[in-house]
């Protein structure tokens, strides 16, 4: 008889008997499901836990925060923030194309946390104590599929070759593998996750860098990241969350178009919406959305946000089209 109540109680004694007195780290990356991995992990061996978060200065807007404060307060969880935003900038600039993109922050990523890692487990050796757990949100799909079948579970593994470092020095704890995603939204719930943690849409691991098209700056990154909070903002604002599967906002830097504002001519950057809806993001559709709601998403981004003076919205079905533009 499957309740919430259970599966929590059920891996809180799990892991209890899995970790013992030794310690675990866990990479905390914002989504839902390492949250909710850390958080019932949390909950079973307390301080024991360790969760690292490494702002690559690629997420959106309020999203370290929310995972620097609103997780840490609603988990109370011992967390160790690494600053790398110069790190991975420096690493990106001059790089255009979409798959050197992604093996430079894989790579970084993997660097970063190991090195947290390292400092961990050395700051525990002076306390006597064995970090000896990996704490990682795999679910059931991502196990039963990842044979090479369809489903989520190839887009992560594809996706996150390199996610993190495969490491056999330590043992992994999986609290969620029996569960699937709509299973973990119940558990984080009854774990007294917020709602904008429990119900985050996906979001790339690898973030607002590719979702630029062209070099990653800072300039760029910032003027993004308010253009992505407006679309958010109106799309929450519509009740439109649980109905579109993920809308990526996406800025077209080497393109330029004319257009007039105030009193004179521009010549500034496209944004592109991309609404989609789907199952599994294996298959999905462009959201046939109110034309309200994206009229004003468009107006307040080319109003709001500088340097940008046109909105397009992508119609295109997946396949042909992915649902990220890189
Ligand atoms: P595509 O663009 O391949 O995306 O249609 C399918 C789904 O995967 C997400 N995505 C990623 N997720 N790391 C992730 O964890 C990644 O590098 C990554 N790239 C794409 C995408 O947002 C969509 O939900």
């Amino acid at each position: 008889n499957w309740t919430t109540t259970s599966v929590v109680e059920e891996q809180v004694a799990a892991i209890r008997a899995q970790v013992g007195t030794k310690r675990a780290i866990c990479a905390l990356s914002g989504g839902v499901d390492s949250s909710v991995a850390a958080a019932i992990v949390q909950k079973a061996i307390g301080d024991q836990l360790t969760c690292v978060y490494v702002d690559h200065g690629l997420q959106r807007k309020g999203e370290s925060a929310q995972v620097e404060k609103d997780f840490v307060a609603a988990t109370g969880v011992q967390l160790k923030v690494v600053d790398a935003e110069e790190r991975f900038l420096t690493a990106l600039a001059g790089v255009s194309d979409p798959e050197q993109k992604r093996k430079i922050i894989g790579r970084e990523f993997i660097r970063v946390f190991e090195q947290a890692q390292a400092e961990l487990v050395a700051e525990a050796g002076a306390e006597g104590e064995e970090v000896a757990f990996l704490v990682q949100g795999t679910l059931y799909p991502d196990i039963v599929e990842s044979g090479g079948g369809t489903g989520t579970a190839n887009i992560k593994s594809h996706h996150n070759v390199g996610g993190l470092p495969d490491d056999i020095e330590f043992e992994l704890v999986e609290p969620l593998r029996q569960l699937f995603k709509d299973e973990v939204r119940m558990v984080g719930s009854e774990l007294g996750l917020p709602d904008e943690i429990v119900h985050r849409q996906p979001f790339p691991g690898p973030g607002l860098g590719i979702r630029i098209v062209g070099e990653v700056t800072k300039e760029r990154l910032d003027l993004l990241r308010e253009a992505d909070a407006i679309a958010r903002e109106e799309l929450t604002a519509a009740g439109l969350d649980r109905e579109i599967w993920q809308c990526p906002v996406v800025l077209l830097a080497d393109v330029r178009s004319v257009g007039v504002q105030g009193d004179g001519r521009t010549y500034g950057h496209p944004i592109v919406l991309r609404p989609v809806s789907s199952e599994d993001a294996m298959t999905a559709d462009w959201t046939r959305m109110p034309y309200e709601v994206l009229a004003r998403i468009s107006t307040r981004i080319t109003n709001e946000v500088a340097d940008v003076n046109r909105v397009v919205l992508d119609v295109t079905s997946k396949p042909p089209g992915t649902i990220e533009w890189e």
